[in-house]
Parts: structure tokens; sequence; C-alpha cells
């Protein structure tokens, strides 16, 4: 498998997509450049490379996720490596490769698409920066992302409780992994760019009636500042910034964390509220 570049995209199920759409555009800050009867497609502040694509369904879950190759020839490589590793392939062309992971959601491959990282004044959020899956079989589709998809492992909270997931970008992780009690989403994460931008979106937020469930902190694996939210779904939605970029894997320990609140939040104001342990959980129905 060639190198995954980053996490672009990730698309979810949800009963409630008319007030995620207005959750997501006037309080998240995204834009929306695609609505129909049953989808609504956002970008974040370049108002091109599409992040969140939500699907009405009748149960909430995380439909799939989409990494970006380099090239179109490593989406024939990669598809080909898939096929030989027994892993099934949904969708094959020159252009995108769909494969189902071990808990059956899709995992999507683009070629590169240069990303404008540009702050505007509304200081929208640029780029998903990670997504947390719960999976009742955990060491499988760690091993997928590992042994099939060619990640590494950055760090892990104790009893394998969370593994952080690193691909060849030196963001920290892109993919975060849970055992739990169902296949779900934990949360899912955009970046901000910076404190004061992800400030000015709890700001947003704020102004229309939503408080975090948890946050603003910063984590103790990733060191990212973060603070996050509930969307009408029930869904985890997180604004951060500061991630910590690893440049030297040479160097890089990853390291097992005690799953304590002073880790999870090292500014010491606290660990997830019982909300966010709940949501993140992926057990809720939708709200
Ligand atoms: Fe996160």
């Amino acid at each position: 498998m060639r190198p995954i570049r980053r996490l672009q995209a990730l698309a979810l199920e949800t009963p409630a997509l008319d007030p995620s759409v207005d959750y997501y555009t006037k309080g998240f800050g995204l834009r929306l450049v695609r609505r129909s009867d049953d989808s609504a497609t956002f970008a974040g502040a370049d108002g091109r490379t599409v992040i969140l694509t939500l699907y009405r369904g009748a149960k909430p879950g995380l439909r799939e996720l989409t990494f970006v190759l380099d090239s179109t020839h490593d989406i024939e490589l990669a598809a080909s490596q898939m096929r030989k590793r027994g892993v099934t392939v949904v969708f094959s062309d020159p252009t995108l490769l769909t494969v189902r992971d071990p808990d059956g959601r899709h995992i999507s491959f683009l070629a590169d698409d240069d990303v404008e990282n540009v702050q505007d004044a509304e200081a929208r959020p640029l780029h998903v920066s990670h997504v947390v899956i719960n999976s009742q079989d955990a060491a499988t589709l760690t091993s997928f992302f590992v042994d099939t998809l060619g990640f590494t492992v950055a760090d892990r909270y104790e009893q394998d409780l969370l593994t952080f997931l690193r691909c060849a970008q030196p963001q920290h992780h892109c993919i975060g992994i849970s055992p739990g009690g169902q296949n779900s989403l934990n949360h899912f994460s955009v970046d901000c760019g910076s404190i004061d931008a992800l400030m000015k979106g709890v700001g947003r937020m704020q102004k229309i009636g939503l408080t975090p469930i948890w946050g603003p902190g910063r984590h103790g694996p990733g060191g990212n500042v973060f603070c996050y939210f509930e969307d009408p779904t029930g869904f985890v939605a997180e604004f951060t910034c500061d991630v910590i970029q690893i440049h030297d894997d040479a160097t890089w320990v990853p390291r097992e964390w005690p799953r304590v609140p002073d880790t999870a939040n090292v500014w010491g104001t606290g660990g997830p509220s019982p909300r966010a342990v709940e949501l993140m959980s992926g057990r809720l129905p939708a709200a």
C-alpha cells in the first residue's frame, strides 16, 4: 500500500438531516456545497474540498471515511493489493477506490487534491483532523489499519482503550480506534487552525445557544486543543487545533497513557462530561 496522505472526509447517516444542516452551517461554520432531499455535503473554509456528507438514514451511523493517496497510479495499486489480501472491493476506477473494512463501513481513496488551508474572516474549520471509531472488534480493525493500510500507532491509552493511528502525514493521528459495544462513531474532529479560530467557533456556537459538552481543554495524547459539541443526531463533533506534528519517526516513541482526567485534559479543567461519555459510546439513539 502506497502512503496515505491524509483523511479528507467522512460520511454519516442520520435521521435528523434537516436540523443537522442548520447546525453544521450556522453553528459549526461549514459551507453547504450540495443539498438534496436525502443528503447534504459540506466543505470547510476553502468552500471546495468536501469534508462531511450527511445522508438521511433510519439510524445514526458512520458510513464512510475518505482518504487521499498521491496519484491515480497509487489508487490502481491499492485496488490490486486489496484484492490480493481478500479485502472486499465495493467500487474501483482510476479515480476512486472503495473497500469494506472488517466492520463493514466503506473506506474510500481519492487521488491527491491540493487543499488550501487558509483561514477566512469567519474562522471556519479548515479540514478534517481525525475520526475516532468505536468497534466491537477493535483489535481486528486496528490490525486492518496498520497491516493493510499502512498506519502506525502514535500513542495509546492503557488497556488499548483508545489507539491513535497516524498515516503518512506528520499529524499525530487522523484515526482513533476504541473498543465498543457496537460499531459506531465515537466522534469526529475538524481542525480550526489556531486557538483563536477555535474559540471563535465556540463563540459562533454559543450565539445560537449551543454549549460544549466537554472543553475547551488540551489532550495529553496528540497534545491538541479540543472543544466537543453534541449535534442534532447525538453525534459528537469536535473543534481542534495545535495537534502534535511528528517529523522524525526515528525519535518518536509511542506511549501508553493512563486513562485519567488529567491526561484526557492536561489543563486540569476536567475529563469528559457524563453526556460526552454517553454520546461517544455511540449507544444513544437519535436525539
Ligand atoms: Fe478528538
